[in-house]
């Protein structure tokens, strides 16, 4: 039998990468897997907890009862937190300007690789996040690094969140944007870089069906020698 691929799809902010992932795991059948819908379940949670999202052992003691689960949905995937539904919970921005301080904590990206690298282990997944090529999945056989312009990622995540009713103002997104990058490029442990083995795709002026297009090319160049 042939056993699928593991795709690692990394990059900033509003690259695009779940857009992405989530059509590319659609056209092949295989399993979608948002990692940073789970640091923000475990940033929701803590909020809600009223911990200090600095203090690491708070925070693990909450990831330690946390149940994060993933369920088909249409447009996207439901992510519930036991049997709480938090698909929009987790996309609110107090949760969107606070996950990169939870997402620094070395303890707590020790749990959540260790859990993402046990829904990876049967292959046939696409993963997206920040250290999936680096340090989830080194071995995959499949890396992209998406990248855009700040100015053209603001643009994107102001179109979403007009559909979705969040009036933020354009140049507030940017700036978020650019203290995001600049947060998860810069801290100690995992930062956001280019594996070395990464084919990096710039998406500022192509299509989402472009870059699926090419993404699902190079995954089949890569399953001719698997
Ligand atoms: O992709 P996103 O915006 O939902 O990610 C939320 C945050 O989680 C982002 O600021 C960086 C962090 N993250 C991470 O550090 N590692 C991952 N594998 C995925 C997300």
């Amino acid at each position: 039998m042939t056993v699928g691929l593991q795709i690692a799809i990394d990059g900033p902010a509003s690259a695009g990468k779940s857009t992405v992932a989530k059509q590319v795991a659609k056209q092949l059948h295989y399993t979608y897997c948002d990692t940073g819908a789970m640091y923000r379940a475990l940033t929701l949670a803590a909020l809600r907890a009223k911990v200090n999202l600095t203090d690491e052992s708070a925070v693990l003691a909450i990831l330690k009862t946390l149940q994060i689960q993933f369920k088909p949905g249409s447009p996207q995937q439901r992510v519930f937190i036991g049997e709480q539904e938090v698909t929009q919970a987790i996309r609110q921005p107090e949760v969107t300007n606070n996950v990169s301080t939870v997402a620094a904590l070395a303890g707590v990206r020790r749990q959540l690789v260790r859990q993402q690298q046990q829904i990876a282990q049967q292959g046939s997944i696409v993963m997206d996040g920040r250290d999936i090529g680096t340090a989830v999945l080194p071995q995959a056989q499949v890396k992209i690094f998406l990248v855009a312009s700040v100015a053209e990622r603001a643009r994107r995540r102001y179109q979403e969140n007009v559909h979705k009713g969040i009036d933020t103002p354009l140049a507030t997104l940017q700036k978020e944007i650019e203290i995001r990058d600049q947060k998860d490029s810069t801290r100690k442990v995992s930062p956001l870089t280019q594996a070395k083995d990464a084919v990096r795709v710039d998406t500022t002026a192509l299509s989402i069906d472009q870059v699926v297009a090419k993404i699902i090319a190079i995954t089949n160049e890569k399953q001719k020698d698997h």
